[in-house]
C-alpha cells in the first residue's frame, strides 16, 4: 500500500465505536455467528454512553398507564415533525422489549417498592397524546448510561467479537462501484497501521459536541464517523439541529440530568420566579429541551439572569431532601459539589443551556444502512456501510430529541443493524479482492498531516472553530449571525492548510491524532452552519429570530450537506417520511407545538 507497513485483517463485519450502539450491534452480530471486529479509540467502557444519566424511554407503564403510541406521539411532536414516522414507530414499539432485554442482560435498574423497573418523568414525555407528564424514563439512579454500557460490554465478551482497543479509524475503504469495503485504522498504542476488510462496516462513532466551546460531550466526541463519510463523498443530514441541554453546570458545562427536574427540581430566575410556568403552562420545567433552553436564554437576555453577570439560571433541588437526592440523584449531587462547589441539599445549582446532542448525522434507513440519496431515489443505500447511534440520523429525533430517546435509539438501532447484517450476510462468505489502491487515501491523509509544518498549532485552529460555533450557531440564530458564522468557519477551515504538527508520533494523545479529529470536527462545523444559514424557518432546536415560525410547506424536508475536501458544502434535500411503518397507527398530522 505504501512505505508504511500495514497489517491486514478480514472480518464479516467491522464495527467502529464501542459506545452503547456499537456494543449492541457487536453483540448481535457476534451472536449471529458473524466474524465481528469492534475497533474503538477508547476502552469500551470509557465511551461517552457512560455519561448518560437520567434514563431510557419505554412505555412499560410501571408507575401509571402508558402506551407506545403516546411515546410515538411525543417523539414526533418533540421532533417538530421532522422525524420520519416509520422509524419513530419502530423505535417506540421496540422500546419495551429492548428495555426488558437490557434487564435480562443484567442492567441494574432502580426498582419500585414491588420490584419493577423504576421510571421517572422526563421532558416532553406525556400521557394520552400530550395531556400531562408521564413516568417513562427507566432509570438506574442517575447513572443509567454507565450501567447500560458496562452490561453491554460484558454481554459482548460472551460472544466471539474481537476488540481492537485504542485504534483510530482514519478513512473508509471505498470501491469504484461506490460500496464500502472496510476501514483503515491506526493502533494508538504502538503506531501500527491496520487495514480491516469487511462485508459491512458499521459506524457507531457518536456525535460532534466538541465542535463547540461548551458542551456536555466527552473530549472524544469529534465526529469521526461524520468525517469518514464526508471524505467518501457521502452527505450528512439535518446538521443544523444541535441540541442545547438546559442544565449544563455554569462554567464547566458538566451535565445535570433532566431527571433532576423529573424528580421535582425546578428553574428560577433572579427574581426567584419559576419562569417556565409562563412558557409551558402544562409541562412547565418538563417541556422539551429546545423550549426550556430558549426560555432560559430569553430570561437571561431580558436581564433576569442570576449572578454578577446576570448570565445564568438556578436549578433547585434542595426541597427534594437528602434522602431522595441520595437515592435518585447521587451522581449529579457529587458533580454539583465538584464542579460548582454546591451542596444540593442546601443551595441551587447555577446552570446554563449547553451543547449536548446532534440530531443530525449520517443518513440511514431504519435497518442502519447508510443512504446515498439520488434525485430518483432519496432512500438509495450505500452498499457495505451502516451507521447507528448519535453518529447516524435515522431520523427518529428530527429537529429536537426528547431526553431518554438517545439511550433508546442506540439499543434499538444497534440491534436493528445486527439483525440486518445477519439477514444479508452468511458467516464466512469469501471477499472479493480489494481494489489495488485500497487504503491509499488514508495513508496519504496520514502523510499530509504528519508532515504539516505550517504556522498554526492544532489547538489554536480548534479554539477558533469552537468559539465561532458557540457564538454564531447558538440557541437563537439570525441571518446575520449565521452569515458571519459561515464566513468565519470558512476562514478557520482554510487555516487547516497552515496547520503545524509538533508531535508526529503515531500514538494516543499526540498532536497528530488531535489534528485528525479536528479535520473531522471541521467537516461537521461547516455542514452545521451552512445548513443552518439555508434553513429559513424555526423548527425544534433551530430557532431563527428572523423566521420565527415553522414552515411545513417550504421546509418539512431533511437537509443534506456534502462537504468536499476543500471544505466546500453543497446542499440538497430529501423528503421526510410522512407515513407509518404499519397500519396499527396513523400518521400524526403536523400541528402547533405547545407544552
Ligand atoms: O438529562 C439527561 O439525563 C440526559 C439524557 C438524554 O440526553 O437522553
Amino acid at each position: 500500500m505504501s512505505a508504511y507497513q500495514v497489517i491486514d485483517h478480514t472480518y464479516d463485519v467491522v464495527v467502529v465505536g464501542a459506545g452503547g450502539a456499537g456494543l449492541r450491534a457487536t453483540l448481535g452480530m457476534g451472536a449471529a455467528g458473524l466474524k465481528t471486529a469492534c475497533i474503538t479509540k477508547v476502552f469500551p467502557t470509557r465511551s461517552h454512553t457512560v455519561a448518560a444519566q437520567g434514563g431510557i424511554g419505554a412505555s412499560l407503564g410501571n408507575m401509571a398507564e402508558d402506551n407506545w403510541r403516546w411515546h410515538m406521539y411525543d417523539t414526533v411532536k418533540g421532533s417538530d415533525w421532522l422525524g420520519d414516522q416509520d422509524a419513530i414507530e419502530y423505535m417506540c414499539r421496540e422500546a419495551v422489549p429492548a428495555v426488558y432485554e437490557l434487564e435480562h442482560f443484567g442492567v441494574p435498574f432502580s426498582r419500585t417498592e414491588d420490584g419493577r423497573i423504576y421510571q421517572r418523568p422526563f421532558g416532553g414525555h406525556m400521557r394520552n397524546f400530550g395531556e400531562a407528564p408521564v413516568q417513562r424514563a427507566c432509570a438506574a439512579a442517575d447513572r443509567t448510561g454507565h450501567a447500560l454500557l458496562h452490561t453491554l460490554y460484558q454481554q459482548c465478551l460472551k460472544h466471539e467479537a474481537t476488540f481492537f482497543v485504542e485504534y483510530f479509524a482514519i478513512d473508509l475503504i471505498m470501491d469504484a462501484d461506490g460500496s464500502c469495503r472496510g476501514v483503515v485504522a491506526l493502533n494508538l498504542d504502538d503506531g501500527t497501521l491496520h487495514r480491516f476488510r469487511a462485508h459491512q462496516t458499521v459506524l457507531a462513532t457518536g456525535g460532534y459536541g466538541r465542535a463547540y466551546f461548551s458542551c456536555t460531550s466527552a473530549h472524544t466526541c469529534t465526529g469521526d464517523g461524520h468525517g469518514l463519510v464526508s471524505r467518501a463523498g457521502l452527505p450528512l443530514q439535518d446538521m443544523e439541529f444541535v441540541q442545547f441541554h438546559p442544565t449544563g453546570i455554569y462554567g464547566s458545562g458538566c451535565l445535570i440530568t433532566e431527571g433532576a427536574r423529573g424528580e421535582g427540581g425546578y428553574l428560577t430566575n433572579s427574581a426567584g420566579e419559576r419562569f417556565m410556568e409562563r412558557y409551558a403552562p402544562t409541562a412547565k420545567d418538563l417541556a422539551s429541551r429546545d423550549v426550556v433552553s430558549r426560555a432560559m436564554t430569553i430570561e437571561i437576555r431580558e436581564g433576569r439572569g442570576i449572578g454578577k453577570g446576570a448570565d445564568h439560571i438556578h436549578l433547585h433541588l434542595e426541597h427534594l431532601g437528602a434522602e431522595t437526592l441520595e437515592l435518585r440523584l447521587p451522581g449529579i449531587s457529587e458533580t454539583a459539589k465538584i464542579f460548582a462547589g454546591v451542596d444540593v441539599t442546601r443551595e441551587p445549582i447555577p446552570v446554563l443551556p449547553t451543547v449536548h446532542y446532534n440530531m443530525g448525522g449520517i443518513p440511514t434507513n431504519l435497518h442502519g444502512e447508510v443512504l446515498r440519496p439520488t434525485g430518483e431515489n432519496p432512500d438509495a443505500v450505500c452498499p457495505g456501510l451502516m451507521a447507528i447511534g448519535e453518529a447516524a440520523c435515522v431520523s427518529v429525533h428530527g429537529a429536537n430529541r426528547l431526553g431518554t430517546n438517545s439511550l433508546l435509539d442506540i439499543v434499538v438501532f444497534g440491534r436493528a443493524a445486527a439483525l440486518r447484517a445477519a439477514e444479508v450476510l452468511k458467516p464466512g462468505t469469501a471477499h472479493r479482492p480489494l481494489p489495488r489502491d485500497a487504503g491509499d487515501l488514508a495513508l496519504s491523509r496520514l502523510d499530509r498531516l504528519r508532515n504539516a509544518a505550517g504556522r498554526l498549532p492544532t489547538q489554536s485552529i480548534r479554539l477558533s472553530m469552537q468559539q465561532t460555533m458557540q457564538s454564531d450557531a447558538a440557541v437563537f440564530r439570525t441571518e446575520a449571525s449565521l452569515a458571519e458564522g459561515v464566513r468565519k468557519i470558512g476562514e478557520v477551515y482554510d487555516q487547516l492548510s497552515e496547520i503545524r504538527i509538533s508531535d508526529r508520533s503515531l500514538i494516543w494523545n499526540s498532536d497528530l491524532i488531535e489534528a485528525f479529529e479536528l479535520e473531522n470536527l471541521l467537516d461537521c462545523a461547516k455542514a452545521t452552519i451552512v445548513s443552518a444559514e439555508a434553513r429559513q424557518e424555526s423548527r425544534g432546536a433551530h430557532a431563527r429570530e428572523d423566521f420565527p415560525d415553522r414552515d411545513d410547506a417550504g421546509w418539512m424536508k431533511h437537509s443534506l450537506a456534502w462537504v468536499d475536501d476543500k471544505g466546500k458544502v453543497t446542499l440538497g434535500y430529501r423528503p421526510v417520511h410522512t407515513y407509518t411503518l404499519t397500519d396499527e397507527v396513523e400518521y400524526i398530522v403536523p400541528k402547533a407545538r405547545v407544552y
